[in-house]
């Protein structure tokens, strides 16, 4: 029996991944910086079978604590995933055992950290226990990958890039950190408006799929190419400014995708555009480093430096959160990556 345990943080994307080629290779490259207390905690245990018939893994997950026969599909098709990578997990029983530290339908993608999670520790006991040799931070990403695309994102904290870009810098098949990133970006707070915690009525799977006949997908995806180098070169700068009009450019675009998409989809709510407004007149009337962005999702994530923590505080929050449902707003930073 061999067992181990990691946490890995989600990440919120700045430049979007959205449509993607088989095999989870990105149509565009994207980058996001990875968060600090929204993560997945995951404990696998993984037990010698002497009932499996076949290659396949057997499964028992549980979720806080509580049996979750439905997670199983899409784990076990992670796991099929990469068989061929780690040999070893073939016809053994495993215990996925998992928690995550925020609410499901959170807006917070729990698909990217717990991916992530479970990548980590199967390269961790594949280094450790298998074969004998150092864990292989590029190999868990592009496992993480193949369990949910923005999830190889979450293997590295700070800012981090997935796909090859045309400064001929990352790779579509797993994410690198990104080397250079002025002060100004150190410290970069995300917290999370939750204007509506119902489903989501389009899964990114179900959205990445609609890109495929998207009469602007491929202007889309020049763009998306374009904003990962221009985002990279502000990185550097530290111009905050331009940071956000990339930013909310980006979030704005990606829905704009979902409502020219066939069928169309409109997942922001009225209370997002209402939140959107006051976040532009506060930028306004205070010229502070503070905007926003948005996932697949109605909820807003207000994107912020420290230079704007205490105005945040003090004055924005007061304006936004009788906005929230039940006034929840999750408050998160970048952080290091997994551990
Ligand atoms: O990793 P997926 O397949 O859940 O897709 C993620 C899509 C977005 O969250 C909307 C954008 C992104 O780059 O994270």
């Amino acid at each position: 029996m061999y067992t181990t345990r990691w946490i890995a943080p989600s990440n919120i994307a700045i430049v979007k991944y959205w449509g993607k080629f088989d095999h989870q290779i990105p149509a565009n490259p994207s980058l996001s910086f990875t968060l600090t207390h929204s993560h997945t905690d995951t404990k696998l245990t993984v037990i010698e079978s002497k009932t499996t018939q076949n290659d396949d893994p057997t499964l028992e997950v549980f979720y806080d604590g509580i049996s979750k026969p439905e997670f199983q599909p899409k784990i076990l098709k992670f796991l099929q995933a990469i068989l061929n990578e780690y040999p070893w997990l073939k016809g053994k029983l495993l215990k996925i055992e998992t928690k995550n530290t925020f609410p499901h339908s959170s807006g917070i993608a729990s698909s990217a950290s717990g991916m992530a999670a479970l990548a980590c520790c199967i390269e961790d006991l594949h280094a450790t226990y298998f074969v004998g040799q150092p864990f292989r931070w590029h190999k868990a990403s592009e496992s993480a990958r193949l369990g949910s695309g923005s999830a190889c994102r979450s293997v590295y904290g700070g800012f981090v890039q997935w796909g090859h870009s045309s400064d001929g810098e990352g790779s579509d098949f797993f994410a690198t950190p990104v080397q250079e990133v002025h002060p100004n970006f150190k410290t970069i707070y995300d917290y999370i408006l939750i204007l509506d915690s119902g489903e989501k009525s389009v899964s990114s799977t179900v959205g990445h799929s609609l890109m495929k006949n998207h009469p602007y997908a491929s202007h889309r995806f020049k763009q998306g190419k374009e904003n990962t180098v221009k985002l990279k070169a502000i990185l550097k700068t530290g111009d905050w400014r331009r940071f956000i009009e990339l930013m909310e450019s980006e979030a704005l675009t990606l829905h704009a995708m979902m409502m020219t998409s066939t069928p169309p989809f409109i997942l922001m709510k009225p209370k997002t555009l209402e939140a959107i407004q006051k976040i532009w007149q506060f930028r306004q009337t205070t010229n502070l480093p503070i905007g926003f962005t948005l996932d697949a999702g109605a909820n807003l994530h207000l994107i912020f430096t420290a230079d704007a923590l205490e105005a945040v505080e003090q004055k924005l929050l007061p304006e936004v959160q009788y906005l929230c449902e039940q006034n929840t707003i999750i408050k998160d930073l970048i952080g290091r990556g997994p551990f």
